[in-house]
């Protein structure tokens, strides 16, 4: 039963990025479960998100060696630059900003990723140009 509402969830997610109140509760229906049951599910999985997230994800390294590296500074930069708080979505729903556990490549922290891509070696000035270069045109 259980792979049966993550199976179904994960198509959700997949389709519309989140998973909306008003999915879990025609899931729950049409799987004849308690909608309490379904939304938890929905929310133990890190995979599945209940809230609408942003066209681009900015995830920033949370762990020990990016923040010995000068993380802190570079996380100050992050929030200042898209104007958010880790876990929020900018009201344009250009940008979601997360937090993240080590992305593998503590040797060139501080780290982020900007959806698929990872950048290490950061600055703060490093995180407003590749910010700026998010949806630029490529013969700009
Ligand atoms: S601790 Fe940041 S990438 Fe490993």
């Amino acid at each position: 039963m259980n792979d049966d509402i993550v199976s179904r969830l994960t198509d959700i997610n997949n389709r519309l990025g989140f998973i909306p109140r008003t999915e879990v509760e025609a899931l729950a229906k049409e799987l004849k479960l308690p909608p309490a049951k379904v939304f938890g599910a929905a929310t133990f999985y890190s995979m599945f998100k209940t809230q609408p997230r942003g066209k681009h994800i900015v995830r920033f390294c949370e762990d020990a060696p990016c923040h010995v590296a000068g993380g802190r500074v570079v996380f100050d930069a992050i929030r200042a630059a898209l104007k958010l708080e880790p876990g929020q979505t900018s009201a344009d729903g250009k940008w979601t900003f997360e937090m993240t556990s080590c992305l593998g490549v503590c040797g060139v922290g501080p780290v982020m990723m900007v959806d698929d891509a990872v950048y290490g070696n950061l600055t703060p000035e490093k995180v407003e140009e590749i910010l700026d270069t998010v949806e630029q045109p490529v013969n700009q």
